[in-house]
C-alpha cells in the first residue's frame, strides 16, 4: 500500500507550488486532471409523490397508502412498520430512530425516537473489574439493548400529523408478516451469517432461523448436518409471531407495545437472557420533539437533526468548513478535494467525541459548534499540501462561551409536498440478535453507541467520554443524520443513510455530488465514498472512488489510504425545476425508489 515513486513524490511537490490555495479562502484551481470519472446511472422520475426506502415491499406499501389518500406522515408509519417485518437486518420496532420533516406549509420539526438505557444502567456495566470493557457485551445479547422507542415515536408522529386512521397504516405491515416476504439475495446471506448468533440468543428457535436449524443441537450448531438448507433468495418467511405484534400494535396503538402482552413477552425475554429492561422502563418511555438544526450551503438552507444526533451538528461544521473551497474547480474526487473533505472529517469527528451527547443529560454546545468564526479557525491549522496526522488534532478548543447525534433510511414525499427524512436502527446487523420469544421481534444493541470506556472505541471504532457516558434514562450519542434541503424556501432535497460512524460523511457526499459537481439523485447515491473519522487515522476508500494515480498523490501528501468494502445505503429524493421528483436509491443495498 505505502509503495510510491520518488517520481511522484516529486510531481505532486511540483503542482503544489502552482496550486497552494490559502486554507480558508475560495480559489481557482488548475485543470481537475486527477478527478475520478462520476459513473452514469439513472433516477426513478415521479410527477406528484414519491418513497424511497431499503426494502421494495416498504417503498410499495409506503406508494400504496400515499396513493389511497394518506399523507407523508401516514405513508412514513406504513414504511416504518414494514421495514420491520421486510428488512429485518435494520427495520425495527425493537429499535429506534429519528424522524425530520417539513410540512407544505412550511412547519417543520424532529422527532427524537432514540433508545434509552433502563434504568438500572450504570456508567461501568460493560467492564470488568480491571476496567476494561468485557468484549461483545454492549453489542450481543440482551444487556446490549436499550429501551425501544419506535412505536412511541410511529404513534406521537401519527398523532400529530397523521390523516388516516392508525390502524390503516399499521395493517398493511400486519398483512405482510401474515402473508410473508421473499428474501432477496443480500437478506438471505445476513440471516444465514448470523445465525449461530441467533440460536445462541434466541435458543427456542425463531422465524429468522431455517425451520430446521432450531433442530440443531447448539453446540454443533457451526457444524450443521449435511441435510442442512442455507436460506437463499426467493424463500418465503412468514412472521406470525411479528404479525400477531403488530396486530396489538395496530388496534392499541403505542400501548399494543409498552404494555400488556407484547411487554410482559419483552420482559420475560429479559429475564431469561439477563437483559435489564424492565415494565417500568416501557412505561416510562417518552418520545421527544426537538428543534430541527437549521445551517445553509451554497444558497440552499439545510434542515438536520439535533442531538443526541452528533450527525446534524457534525454536518453542519463540516459544510461551513468546506464552503470557502471550490470544490467543483478541484473537481470529483481529486486530490485537493478529497484533502479539504478528509481534513474538515478529521476535525469535526474530534469535536463530536469530546463535546457531543444527549442534551438531556449535560450541556452540547452546539451554537458554539456551529460558530462560522470557530469553523473557520478550525481550517486554519490544514496544510496546503499535507494530511494534518490525527495525533496532533484534537478537539477544538476556545469554544465561546456557553450561551444558553444496522439502520436504514427513507424519504417521502406526499402530493402536497410534505417531506419526510428518516433514518431508523437496531445499530448492528439484527441488533443484539435477541428474538423476543413469543412476540417476534429484534431488539437493539443501541447501547454501545455510548461510550464504554473513554477513549476505548466502539463497534464503528468512534471514541467518546463524559458526554456520552452511560447514565439511566439518557439517550446514547447517534450519528444518524435524516435531513433536508430548501432553495428558496422550497423543498429542494430529502436525504439520509445508515453506516454508523460513515452516516455522517456519505450525506455529506450526497449533498455535495448534488451540490457541488451537479450529479442526479441516483448518481449520487451510487457514487464511491470516502471516509475519515478522525481515529483511527485512515482514510476509507470504496472501489473506484480514487483514480491510482489520486492514491498515489493522497499517500505522498501523507494521507494513510484504506480500501474498504462499500459501506452505506443513501437514498435521495431531489425535487427538479419543473417539480418532479427524482428518487435515487442506493444500488449497495436493495434499495429502490417509486412514485406515482
Ligand atoms: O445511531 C447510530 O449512529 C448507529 N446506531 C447507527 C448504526 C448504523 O448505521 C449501522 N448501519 N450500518
Amino acid at each position: 500500500m505505502k509503495h510510491f515513486s520518488h517520481f511522484l513524490l516529486l510531481a505532486a511537490g511540483l503542482a503544489a507550488c502552482t496550486t497552494a490555495p490559502p486554507a480558508t479562502s475560495p480559489v481557482a484551481l488548475a485543470a481537475p486532471t486527477l478527478a475520478a470519472p462520476v459513473p452514469m446511472a439513472t433516477p426513478v422520475v415521479a410527477s406528484k409523490a414519491m418513497v424511497t426506502s431499503a426494502h421494495p415491499e416498504a417503498t410499495r406499501i409506503g406508494v400504496e397508502v400515499l396513493q389511497r389518500g394518506g399523507n407523508a406522515y401516514d405513508a412514513a408509519v406504513a414504511v416504518q412498520f414494514a421495514l420491520a417485518v421486510a428488512l429485518p437486518v435494520a427495520g425495527n420496532i425493537g429499535g429506534g430512530g429519528f424522524v425530520l420533516y417539513r410540512g407544505a406549509d412550511g412547519r417543520e420539526g424532529a422527532l427524537d425516537f432514540r433508545e434509552t438505557a433502563p434504568a438500572a444502567a450504570t456508567r461501568d456495566m460493560y467492564l470488568d473489574a480491571a476496567g476494561n470493557v468485557i468484549p461483545n457485551l454492549s453489542t450481543r445479547g440482551h444487556r446490549a439493548a436499550g429501551v425501544p422507542g419506535t412505536v412511541a415515536g410511529m404513534w406521537a408522529l401519527h398523532q400529530k400529523l397523521g390523516k388516516l386512521p392508525w390502524r390503516d397504516v399499521v395493517e398493511p405491515a400486519a398483512q405482510l408478516a401474515l402473508g410473508g416476504v421473499t428474501l432477496t439475495k443480500k437478506e438471505a446471506t445476513g440471516l444465514n451469517d448470523n445465525r449461530t448468533a441467533f440460536a445462541r440468543f434466541t435458543p427456542q428457535g425463531n422465524a429468522y432461523m431455517r425451520p430446521d436449524a432450531s433442530t440443531y443441537d447448539l453446540g454443533t450448531y457451526s457444524n450443521p448436518q449435511p441435510d442442512f438448507r442455507p436460506w437463499q433468495a426467493g424463500d418465503v418467511i412468514k412472521y406470525v409471531q411479528l404479525a400477531r405484534t403488530l396486530g396489538r400494535i395496530r388496534d392499541q396503538g403505542a400501548a399494543g407495545f409498552y404494555a400488556g402482552e407484547t411487554a410482559d413477552l419483552l420482559v420475560a425475554e429479559m429475564k431469561r437472557g439477563g437483559g435489564l429492561i424492565t415494565k417500568t422502563d416501557l412505561a416510562a418511555y417518552q418520545p421527544k420533539w426537538r428543534t430541527p438544526l437549521k445551517g445553509s450551503y451554497r444558497g440552499y438552507e439545510v434542515l438536520t437533526f439535533p442531538p443526541p444526533s452528533s450527525g446534524g451538528v457534525a454536518l453542519l461544521q463540516m459544510l461551513q468548513m468546506l464552503e470557502p473551497y471550490n470544490l467543483q474547480a478541484a473537481g470529483w474526487h481529486a486530490p485537493e478535494a478529497v484533502h479539504w473533505l478528509t481534513e474538515a472529517q478529521r476535525r469535526v469527528y474530534a469535536d463530536r467525541a469530546t463535546y457531543l451527547g444527549d442534551p438531556d443529560f449535560g450541556r452540547v454546545p452546539v451554537v458554539q459548534l456551529l460558530d462560522p468564526t470557530y469553523n473557520r479557525r478550525r481550517m486554519a491549522s490544514v496544510q496546503p499540501r499535507r494530511a494534518t496526522p490525527s495525533a496532533q488534532v484534537a478537539a477544538g478548543t476556545g469554544l465561546p462561551a456557553y450561551e444558553s447525534d444496522q439502520t436504514t433510511h427513507y424519504n417521502i414525499v406526499d402530493a402536497q409536498g410534505n417531506a419526510v427524512s428518516c433514518t431508523t436502527t437496531l445499530n448492528g446487523a439484527y441488533g443484539s440478535k435477541v428474538v423476543v420469544a413469543g412476540a417476534g421481534f429484534l431488539l437493539n444493541n443501541e447501547m454501545d453507541d455510548f461510550s464504554s470506556k473513554p477513549g476505548t472505541p466502539n463497534a464503528y471504532g468512534l471514541v467518546g467520554g463524559a458526554a456520552n457516558a452511560i447514565a439511566p434514562g439518557k439517550r446514547m450519542l447517534s450519528s444518524m443524520t435524516p435531513t433536508i434541503l430548501l432553495k428558496d424556501n422550497k423543498l429542494a432535497l430529502l436525504i439520509g443513510t445508515p453506516g454508523g460512524s460513515t452516516i455522517i460523511t456519505s450525506v455529506l457526499q450526497g449533498i455535495i455530488n448534488v451540490i457541488d459537481y451537479g450529479q442526479n439523485a441516483q448518481q449520487a447515491v451510487a457514487a464511491p465514498r470516502l471516509h475519515h473519522q478522525w481515529l483511527p487515522d485512515q482514510l476509507d476508500v470504496e472501489a473506484g472512488a480514487l483514480l491510482p494515480a489520486a492514491q498515489d498523490t493522497l499517500r505522498a501528501r501523507g494521507y494513510q489510504l484504506n480500501a474498504r468494502s462499500p459501506w452505506g445505503r443513501l437514498e435521495i429524493i431531489r425535487v427538479l425545476p419543473d417539480g418532479r421528483l427524482e428518487g435515487g436509491a442506493d444500488p449497495r443495498g436493495d434499495d429502490n425508489a417509486a412514485g406515482y
